[in-house]
């Protein structure tokens, strides 16, 4: 079968493997797509070796989505599944891949199998930031960066599910996209700034995706006791600066929970949480795919397919 693996720093390459055999606690799962993240290029580009934890070649993608091979295990032939794989480890950019039955879920009734792919990473990161971190309340204030991105587009809508008032940064052309995905408020990051529009009108927690001068921007507009919940990394300097401004911070790393997945199922198949995929890429073009989402301009999700 074919597989789309790293094979040395840099070097992504599709290669023939055999098809994986499960052990006692996988099932597998012929892929109908995988879900594009930002942490697939930095793990190929070496940004992130520290993630990999096994010996190059590495298959890709850990984001998947596909239908059981074999039944047993709870499922049945044939059923639609989605999860998400451990990061670092054997990914599920090939035709056929196994997963830790702990790490699969029954994938929506309502959505396409190819979209369903690109659900498990964001969402669960946005379900642990906003809800399990952030432990984010009815008529809170929230400000949520990139919200037209792969977490932000899931984050908007979950926040606004519990009930929150949404204010998401977003560039121009997304603006719309975003109000339709119920912001209350946009804040064009590139000509505002975060602090003049905030600064009378604090907020009780900020999901931060995108390191950089936003973390202390953010410091700033959150309430005394308010909480920074950060995605990308939180360096000691913020720390302190939010210590100084009595506000809490925390980095948070997905991690699978099928109680989450299944929350988000429900709010999937009853029609509370869209999907967004604004590009396809057969899995041969995973490069153009990878290049695509390098550019940071993404709106929604990326998927590949087999
Ligand atoms: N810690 C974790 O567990 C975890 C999990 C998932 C993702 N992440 C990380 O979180 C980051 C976001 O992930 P993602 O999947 O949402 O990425 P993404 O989908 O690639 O994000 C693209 C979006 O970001 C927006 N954007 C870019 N720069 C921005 C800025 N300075 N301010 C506001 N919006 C900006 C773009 O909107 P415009 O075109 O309108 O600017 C675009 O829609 C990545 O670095 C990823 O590695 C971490």
């Amino acid at each position: 079968m074919k597989a789309v693996q790293l094979n040395e720093t840099g070097r992504v390459e599709i290669r023939d493997i055999a098809v994986p055999e499960p052990e006692h606690d996988e099932i597998l799962i012929k892929v109908a797509a995988v879900g594009i993240n930002p942490v697939d290029w930095k793990i190929a580009s070496g940004q992130l070796d520290q993630l990999i934890n096994q010996p190059l070649p590495l298959t890709l993608g850990w984001d998947v989505a596909g239908e059981v091979v074999h039944a047993g295990k709870g499922y049945l032939a044939g059923d639609k599944v989605y999860g998400m794989k451990a990061i670092g480890q054997e990914g599920a950019l090939s035709e056929y891949c196994t997963i830790k039955r702990s790490l699969l879920s029954l994938a929506p009734k309502t959505l396409d199998i190819v979209k369903a792919a690109s659900v498990p990473m964001v969402s669960l990161t946005s379900w642990q930031a906003l809800f399990t971190a952030g432990n984010i309340r009815r008529h809170q204030r929230v400000l949520i960066q990139a919200g037209a991105g792969g977490v932000g587009s899931i984050a908007i809508q979950l926040a606004k599910i519990m009930g929150a008032y949404v204010i998401a940064t977003t560039s121009a052309k997304n603006r719309d996209y975003v109000l339709d995905l119920g912001a209350d408020e946009v804040i064009d990051y590139r000509t505002s700034n975060i602090i003049d529009v905030l600064k009378d009108n604090p907020v009780d927690l900020v999901l931060e995706s995108q390191s950089g001068e936003f973390q202390l921007e953010a410091i700033e507009v959150l309430k005394p006791k308010g909480k920074l919940v950060s995605i990308s990394w939180i360096p000691p300097e913020i720390i302190k600066a939010a210590e100084r401004k009595g506000v809490e911070t925390e980095f948070v790393f997905v991690q699978y929970n099928a109680e989450h997945l299944r929350h988000i199922t429900d709010l999937i198949d009853d029609d509370q949480l869209k999907v967004t995929i604004s590009g396809q890429y057969h899995f041969e073009d995973i490069a153009k795919a990878y290049d695509e989402s390098k550019q940071g301009r993404v709106r929604g999700k990326l998927v590949a397919t087999f």
